[in-house]
């Protein structure tokens, strides 16, 4: 086959590639082209009926506290031998395929989360965490940052500006594992570990779409390139959610104009009622 051929050939698999696999698998083909994570492997679910026999032993040395086997984190289901919760009799298949098997006891994360993290909904579990015991918490199969580092490259991660400073940080300081409400699953208030914005201070009046951890509501991500990285300009950030008609309903802002709202109210907080800006008000009268 000649060099153009190949190529066409190539084109045509990553387009039918992208087609016929569910959006899931598409978003995981595409996201590798993107960012670098590698494929994930899909590994024979056949266990040998010699291999399983001396894994029943293992579970056979576990029975009782499942700390018994000193400093080792043994799952209940593994501990109680309920093998066959997850392994065929005979073929010692797995019953179902992941992530449903874990489902039949945990409740499913798409109950719980709105985004999804990538290796969970393809049901990768058990690249983060073994099925039966280990000797880390939680029956994950690496310590610290390198749970993650086994896809994300760690080069790449670092070198990231938001990145420079977290050091030995656990990842999961500002992500979640599995998923959650906010972009890259952060976690709610995991900005507040570089930004300072008064937020634990009690006696503050705070905004409400702050309080609720909303911040891509205005902000977009570190690589925007807006000024404070900001969706929409002038008065728009505000008036996304806030009506014009309602605003200029109160004599406060008869004369306002085109001044942007932040000249008298921080976007955030403040030691002031409706967020005021107070020097700023003052300086006005
Ligand atoms: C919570 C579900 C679950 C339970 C309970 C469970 N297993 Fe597994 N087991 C798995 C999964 C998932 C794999 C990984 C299969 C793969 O790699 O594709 C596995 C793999 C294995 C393997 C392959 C070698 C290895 O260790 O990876 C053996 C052997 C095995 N299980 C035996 C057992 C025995 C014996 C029991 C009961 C004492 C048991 N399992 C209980 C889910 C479970
Ligand atoms: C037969 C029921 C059952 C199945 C199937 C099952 N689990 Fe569990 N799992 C449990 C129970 C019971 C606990 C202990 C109570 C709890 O934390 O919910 C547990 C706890 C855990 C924990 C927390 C361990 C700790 O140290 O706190 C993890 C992680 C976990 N399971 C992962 C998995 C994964 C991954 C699968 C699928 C491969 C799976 N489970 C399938 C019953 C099950
Ligand atoms: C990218 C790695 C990763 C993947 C993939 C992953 N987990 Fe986890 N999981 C973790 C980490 C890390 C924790 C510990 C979280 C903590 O300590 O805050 C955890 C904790 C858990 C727990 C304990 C309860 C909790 O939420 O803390 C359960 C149960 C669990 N995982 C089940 C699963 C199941 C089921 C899947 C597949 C659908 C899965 N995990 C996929 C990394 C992963
Ligand atoms: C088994 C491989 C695997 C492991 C381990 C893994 N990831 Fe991922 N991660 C992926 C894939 C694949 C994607 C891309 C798919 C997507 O965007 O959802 C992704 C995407 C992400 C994203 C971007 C999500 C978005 O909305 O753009 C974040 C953040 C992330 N991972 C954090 C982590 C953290 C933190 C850990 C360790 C707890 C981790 N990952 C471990 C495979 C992995
Ligand atoms: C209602 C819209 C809005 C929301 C929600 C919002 N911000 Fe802001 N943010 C702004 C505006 C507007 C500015 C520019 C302030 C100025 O011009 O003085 C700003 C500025 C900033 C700055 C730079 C200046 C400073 O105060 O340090 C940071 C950092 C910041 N925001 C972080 C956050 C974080 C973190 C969240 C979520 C917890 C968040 N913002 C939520 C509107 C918002
Ligand atoms: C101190 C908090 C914090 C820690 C710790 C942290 N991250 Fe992040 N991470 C962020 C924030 C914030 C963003 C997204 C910011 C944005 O662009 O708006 C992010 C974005 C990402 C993304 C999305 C793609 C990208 O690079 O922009 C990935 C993947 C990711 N983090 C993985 C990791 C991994 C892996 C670790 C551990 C080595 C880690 N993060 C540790 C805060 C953190
Ligand atoms: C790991 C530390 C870290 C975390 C966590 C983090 N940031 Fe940042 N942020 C930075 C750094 C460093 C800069 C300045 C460099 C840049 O612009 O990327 C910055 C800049 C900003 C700015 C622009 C500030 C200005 O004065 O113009 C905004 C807005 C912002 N971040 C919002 C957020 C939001 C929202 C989150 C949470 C979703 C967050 N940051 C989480 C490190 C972080
Ligand atoms: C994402 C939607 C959203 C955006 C964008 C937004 N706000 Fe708000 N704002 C709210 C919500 C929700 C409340 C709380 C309403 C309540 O408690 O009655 C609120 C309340 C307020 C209050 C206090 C009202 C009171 O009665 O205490 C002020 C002042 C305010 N916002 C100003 C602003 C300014 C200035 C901006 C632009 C920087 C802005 N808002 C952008 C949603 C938003
Ligand atoms: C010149 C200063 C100034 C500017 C500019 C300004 N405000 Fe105000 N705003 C005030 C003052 C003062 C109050 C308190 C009024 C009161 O006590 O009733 C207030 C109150 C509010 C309130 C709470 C009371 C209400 O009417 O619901 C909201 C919400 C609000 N402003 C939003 C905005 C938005 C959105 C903008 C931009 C379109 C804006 N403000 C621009 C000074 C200003």
């Amino acid at each position: 086959m000649n060099a153009r051929n190949a190529i066409f050939l190539i084109i045509i698999l990553i387009i039918t590639g992208l087609q016929c696999c569910s959006p899931t698998k598409r978003h995981l083909l595409l996201s590798t082209f993107l960012d670098g994570v590698p494929p994930l492997d899909t590994s024979s679910r056949l266990v040998s009926q010699n291999v399983f026999n001396a894994a029943m032993d293992t579970s056979a040395n576990t029975t009782g506290s499942a700390n018994e086997v000193v400093g080792m984190n043994v799952h209940p289901p593994f501990r109680d031998r309920q093998c066959r919760k997850c392994h065929q009799e005979f073929s010692n298949n797995l019953v179902k395929p992941l992530p449903s098997l874990c489902f039949q006891c945990h409740e499913p994360f798409w109950n719980t989360y709105e985004k999804l993290h990538g290796p969970v909904i393809s049901g990768h579990c058990i690249k983060c965490h073994n099925p039966h015991w280990t000797d880390k918490k939680k029956l994950l199969l690496r310590a610290g940052q390198d749970i993650c580092f086994e896809c994300h490259k760690q080069d790449a991660i670092l070198a990231n500006s938001k990145h420079e400073t977290i050091g030995n940080r656990n990842c999961t300081d500002c992500h979640s594992p599995h998923g959650g409400k906010n972009n890259f699953m952060l976690k709610d208030g995991s900005c507040y570990n570089c930004h300072d914005l008064h937020m634990d201070e009690p006696d503050r009046f705070k905004h409400g779409p702050v309080l609720s951890f909303n911040c891509y509501e205005c902000h977009g991500t570190h690589s925007t390139k807006t000024e404070h990285k900001l969706l929409r300009s002038g008065q728009d950030i505000c008036l996304k959610c806030h009506q014009s008609k309602d605003i200029l309903a109160n004599k406060a802002h008869e004369t306002i104009g085109e001044t942007i709202c932040t000249e008298c109210h921080n976007p955030h907080q403040s030691d002031q009622k409706y967020m005021l800006i107070i020097n700023k008000v003052d300086e006005d009268k």
